[in-house]
């Protein structure tokens, strides 16, 4: 077992502080051999194409400009030295589940974190690897799962807000449960004002409270970030009550009363959303996959071909 401990500066207080507040910690992950340029290229380049979004950005990081693509079965060497020189990034947003060795990995830290948080239960869990091109943007978004992000390679700054109004009011969470996709979210400069802002390096991880808005600016060089994802017991509670008054509120029109994950209200709604997610009411829109509309280069490395249109 390589990553024994996984964190290497967890003090015992972490444990209060844990989904409380943003926090930094230190991880050994970026020295494990699953992550050397060499093993990446090997995951890259057996990437099933189903399970990766290749997305390149637009002119100066701009929003708006964001078109998806595929890696047309050229070398992982090609693809990371393409992405060292473009304005790409490809996430393999699942490779626990592609590749044995990520999850044996997924799962030591996972076991890692149970035996330090009290009550923490994740029954779902992923792991994910973001590589990015140097000034890469991750715009303004909030994620549903309780989430970490662990700095391999590379440095990037991580703007984290108050997951509370107005930064996110429970009309945006619902939006955004409600899609299943990540939506755009409204902001503005000021915010900033009130974010905690992280410059991360290689051997750090952060850590934020459930939902809490974040947005992040790569440095001027190739990013290499890891994700995971979970949901504990009460995590799928509050995200059966933020379905549920979505759908009250923007399908039936009703004001949600209460975000409580107890008592008679919250069984209410729990079998509201149930009942409500699998009809058409509740369509997930943009299910579809978004079509490729470029392969990579393979002579220049980080210019891209278009695809034709059939
Ligand atoms: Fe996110």
């Amino acid at each position: 077992m390589f990553s024994n401990p996984v964190f290497t500066d967890w003090r015992d207080h972490h444990a209060e502080l844990w989904g409380n507040t943003p926090m930094r910690l230190s991880h050994r992950v970026h020295q494990h051999p699953l992550f050397s340029m060499d093993s990446l290229a090997r995951l890259i380049e057996s990437y099933p194409r189903e399970h990766y979004s290749l997305v390149q950005w637009g002119k100066h990081g701009e929003s708006g400009s964001f078109r998806e693509g595929e890696l047309g079965g050229l070398s992982g060497e090609t693809v990371l030295d393409a992405i060292a020189k473009g304005r790409i990034w490809i996430n393999l947003r699942n490779a626990a589940a592609v590749n044995p060795a990520y999850g044996e990995l997924r799962d030591e830290i996972f076991a890692e974190l149970s035996r330090r948080l009290p009550n923490f239960d994740p029954f779902t869990t992923k792991l994910g690897i973001l590589v990015s091109s140097p000034k890469s943007k991750t715009l303004y978004h909030a994620d549903l799962p309780g989430q970490s992000l662990w700095q391999i390679r590379g440095s990037k700054r991580v703007y984290v807000y108050p997951a509370a109004g107005p930064f996110l009011t429970p009309e945006q969470i619902e939006r955004v449960a409600l899609s299943g996709v990540e939506v755009n979210m409204p902001y503005s400069d000021w915010y900033d004002e009130h974010a905690q802002v992280f410059d991360i390096e290689p051997g750090d991880m952060l850590h934020w409270p459930l939902n809490a808005p974040h947005r992040v600016d790569n440095h001027d060089c190739l990013n290499v970030s890891m994700t995971i994802e979970w949901f504990t017991q009460d995590i799928r509670r509050t995200h059966m009550v933020t379905m549920a008054n979505g759908i009250l509120r923007q399908k039936l029109g009703i004001e949600p009363k209460s975000r409580a994950t107890v008592g008679a209200a919250f069984w209410t709604k729990a079998v509201l959303q149930k009942a409500l997610r699998e009809t058409s009411l509740v369509k997930r829109e943009n299910k579809a996959r978004r079509k490729p509309e470029f392969r990579l280069d393979p002579t220049r490395p980080g210019e891209l071909l278009e695809i034709e249109a059939a």
